[in-house]
């Protein structure tokens, strides 16, 4: 099978900047999952959609046409036509998320997606559950983690723009939705088997991607 990376870890973890990183250093493709979630949720605000009633979400999670760029230099992230790669950073997004993502329709329907952007592979996929329920045979998934404090600071820096975004704050609204993406029913937030943890609160950008990039070369 051609490479696929499956990248999964909690939020803050350097996911995205690493999975972009590697596919630069490889030349490869890059899906980002959790914006898919993200543009979900948004399109369930956007239409009055109450995200906590799991059957009122289930029932409309087939409507939104969502289309993700494969990019690493340029993501994108478009909603029936619409570009939402702004408007799903925000935090009315980011705390609606977690609910929305935990309805086993809206999975289904993602996965499928995300299963056919995937393909023949050559590609780094970011997510909660690419290596255990995406892609459980991809030949490489790292597991990346981080102490909690590092982890909040990179979110307050992703939501400088936001004043009421403190480090505290964060750090509260980031451990729920945690909590939530680790103990939900459906595929929750875990390591997969043969996946490779990699700490990295005391490590640079540069030596995570380089420490991904040699686990690719060893399965060439
Ligand atoms: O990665 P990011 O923080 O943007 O993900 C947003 C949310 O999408 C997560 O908190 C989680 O609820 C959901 N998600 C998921 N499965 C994935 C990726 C993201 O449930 N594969």
């Amino acid at each position: 099978m051609p490479l696929v990376i499956a990248m999964d870890g909690p939020s803050g973890s350097g996911k995205s900047s690493a999975s972009k990183g590697v596919a630069r250093a490889l030349g490869l493709r890059y899906l980002d999952t959790g914006a898919m979630y993200r543009a979900m949720t948004w399109w369930m605000l956007e239409h009055g959609v109450p995200v906590e009633d799991a059957a009122a979400v289930a029932a409309r999670a087939a409507e939104p046409v969502i289309e993700s760029g494969t990019d690493p230099d340029a993501p994108t992230i478009t909603v029936d036509g619409t570009d939402v790669s702004g408007p799903i950073r925000t935090r009315e997004v980011t705390n609606a998320v977690s609910a929305v993502s935990s309805v086993p329709e809206v999975r289904a329907r993602l996965v499928e997606l995300q299963r056919e952007i995937i393909g023949d592979g050559g590609i780094v996929v970011e997510g909660r559950d690419i290596g255990t329920v995406v892609a459980p045979d991809a030949p490489v998934k790292v597991y990346l983690t981080a102490s909690e404090e590092a982890r909040a600071l990179r979110r307050a820096k992703d939501l400088a723009a936001d004043p009421g975004a403190t480090v505290t704050v964060t750090q509260a609204e980031q451990a729920r939705r945690d909590r939530l993406d680790s103990t939900r029913k459906a595929s929750p937030l875990t390591k997969a088997d043969g996946a490779h943890e990699i700490d990295s609160t005391e490590l640079s950008l540069t030596e995570v991607v380089e420490a991904i990039v040699r686990l690719a070369k060893e399965h060439e």
